[in-house]
């Protein structure tokens, strides 16, 4: 089921077995869009638990796909304040999961070091980003918390509100931690947004996200007019609302 649900965002929703192939697909389309315009793919990940099962699928479909890998850059959209050594680090657990199969270039793999100088370390990256990806990313695939929350952009937090840096750090009090993370002039600057979302633990989040009063959740303002946002979503994360929708027919 696709729905264009307003000016910024889309809809697709998917039987759980199809959601990752779908996103798969999506992803090695821009790869090989972004090459043939730009001799350039820019993409940047998120981390959890969601995505995990997409990098897996990767890394067993790449070799069927046509694409000049030397020409992709990965970075991340955020990452836990630990050693790429944690087992918490988004980078080690996209790798692990099967980017590391991909025959990328090391030098085009950019994980950011949030363990130590935070602040220094995010400005390095906003600069690599700025640097590398020129307008902008090509894909930005995100998730979304169960509190609204996407990359570590966490619901009243600073980092929100940054309108000049690409990637920033970010005190997230609710956890008491700090995350990198990209910012929104990254994140809706980017050619493409998938906002990766499964499972019937996101169902009532994905229900506010579409509700009326959304604008306490960041993961709302992904997606403009120009950089539109597609939602792919399971039937179990859409679950409550198609049932909303159903009861205003
Ligand atoms: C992280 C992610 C984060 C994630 C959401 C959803 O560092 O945790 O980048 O933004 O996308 O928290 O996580 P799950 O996929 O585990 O539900």
């Amino acid at each position: 089921m696709l729905i264009h649900w307003d000016k910024r965002r889309t809809l697709i929703i998917l039987p759980e077995a199809q959601l990752i192939s779908f996103v798969a697909m999506q992803f090695f389309h821009i790869c090989k869009q972004a090459i043939n315009e730009r001799k350039k793919a820019c993409i940047a990940l998120s981390g959890g638990s969601t995505p995990k099962e997409l990098y897996e699928y990767l890394a067993k479909a790449s070799s069927k796909e046509d694409i000049d890998w030397n020409l992709v850059h990965l970075f991340w959209a955020d990452e836990r304040a630990v050693p790429q050594s944690h087992p918490d680090n988004n980078y080690k657990m996209s790798m692990e999961a099967g980017l590391s199969h991909l025959p990328i270039p090391k030098a085009n793999i950019h994980p950011m070091q949030a363990d130590t100088d935070i602040e220094s370390h995010a400005k390095a990256y906003d600069n690599l980003l700025k640097a590398t990806c020129g307008e902008g990313l090509d894909l930005i695939l995100l998730g979304i918390g169960e509190d609204g929350h996407t990359a570590s952009l966490f619901p009243n937090t600073k980092a929100i509100n940054i309108e000049n840096c690409w990637a920033a750090a970010n005190e997230v009090p609710q956890k008491q931690t700090y995350r990198m993370t990209l910012t929104f002039p990254c994140i809706n600057k980017a050619r493409n947004i998938i906002i990766l979302v499964k499972g019937s633990s996101k169902a009532e989040i994905v229900k506010e996200l579409f509700s009326l009063d959304d604008e306490k959740y960041p993961a709302s303002y992904v997606g403009t007019l120009q950089s539109k946002a597609l939602f792919a979503l399971d039937e179990k994360a859409a679950s409550l609302l198609i049932e909303g929708l159903k009861k205003q027919k």
